[in-house]
């Protein structure tokens, strides 16, 4: 099965990669070379590569740019999905594309699910609901999938919130951690191994892909920091303290609870997607953050 992933050089598509199981034939296309921004030139790679399926990781992910870079992000996230959507449609071509988290509002208190109602309350939610709805529109066929604070190894971007913080940590910095945001950290190889799971099984419609165990980034926080003191990546406990997210930008609205409950991603695969504690800790245990490996410490 030949399967074109977008946004190459991204995190997912990395462990898209990784996870790729036998049978599969991955092209990873890049933004110079697949677009979303430009209908005309993925019409045409889709011609060419004729793919069964089609992996949309491709998106603007800086929330607090999207305020900034209103058109561009609704470009990337509303409209580029759409017409991508079309255009598999139109050829057979199913896609499974990405949604988010963010797009609730924050104002229930126990896990989301698939049947919910949005309420983004900033532009990058916006824009990726109205993504997400457009694949969905396009086809019966297609697949979104809806992960949350997505970490990994990439072997050449790292820049996930765990880096941060690991950052930090070896720097002996301040770590502040905001107590007023809360999800579910999701590992990358984990999202990447359901993603080829549900294209086997056919799955189609909406799915919240996240593993299991929501908490506050203030938390999270505390969990990597402790993590990396026990994989001897840092050699002294490092303090966390607690902030607001107005502390970073008061200009942004952020929901206070995005955790979104896995249970129609359990039930479909059969088992439970299990905790990111694991994959933390493969994570720390893997280079460059192991301590016997060259590293950015
Ligand atoms: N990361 C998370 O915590 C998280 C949480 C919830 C949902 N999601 C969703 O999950 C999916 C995968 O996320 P990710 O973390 O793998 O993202 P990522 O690492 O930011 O990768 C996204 C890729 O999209 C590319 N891109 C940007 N604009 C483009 C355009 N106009 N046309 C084609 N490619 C373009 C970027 O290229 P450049 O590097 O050149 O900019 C980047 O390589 C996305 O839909 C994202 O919104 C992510």
């Amino acid at each position: 099965m030949r399967i074109l992933v977008t946004g190459a050089g991204g995190l997912l598509a990395g462990a898209l990669r990784q996870q790729a199981p036998d049978g599969v034939e991955l092209v990873g296309l890049g933004r110079a070379e697949f677009d979303l921004t430009n209908p005309a030139l993925m019409e045409q790679r889709l011609a060419g590569l004729r793919p069964e399926v089609v992996i949309n990781t491709a998106a603007y992910n800086a929330v607090d740019q999207c305020e900034v870079e209103r058109d561009l992000s609704w470009a990337v996230n509303a409209a580029g999905p759409q017409h991508l959507a079309e255009l598999c449609a139109t050829r057979g071509i199913r896609l499974v594309h990405f949604g988010t988290d963010y797009i609730f509002d924050g104002s229930q208190k126990t896990p989301y699910t698939e049947d919910d109602a949005p309420n983004p309350i900033n532009h990058y939610a916006a824009g990726k609901l109205a993504g997400e709805r457009a694949v969905l529109a396009a086809s019966a066929h297609h697949l979104v999938l809806r992960p949350s604070w997505i970490f990994g190894q990439h072997p050449t971007k790292p820049r996930t919130y765990v880096h941060a913080i690991l950052k930090q940590a070896i720097a002996g910095s301040v770590i502040r951690a905001t107590t007023d945001q809360a999800s579910v950290p999701t590992y990358a190889p984990d999202l990447a191994r359901w993603v080829f799971a549900l294209i086997q099984r056919g799955a189609s419609g909406l799915f919240h892909a996240v593993n299991d165990e929501g908490l506050s980034r203030f938390e999270w926080t505390k969990v990597i920091v402790a993590e990396a003191l026990d994989a001897g990546i840092i050699k002294e406990p490092v303090a966390v303290e607690p902030v607001t997210t107005a502390f970073f930008n008061p200009d942004i609205r952020r929901s206070p609870y995005n955790i979104l409950s896995n249970q129609k991603l359990a039930a479909f695969l059969g088992e439970p997607p299990g905790s990111w504690r694991r994959g933390l800790r493969e994570m720390l245990r893997q280079p460059p953050w192991h301590p016997h490996t060259p590293g950015p410490r």
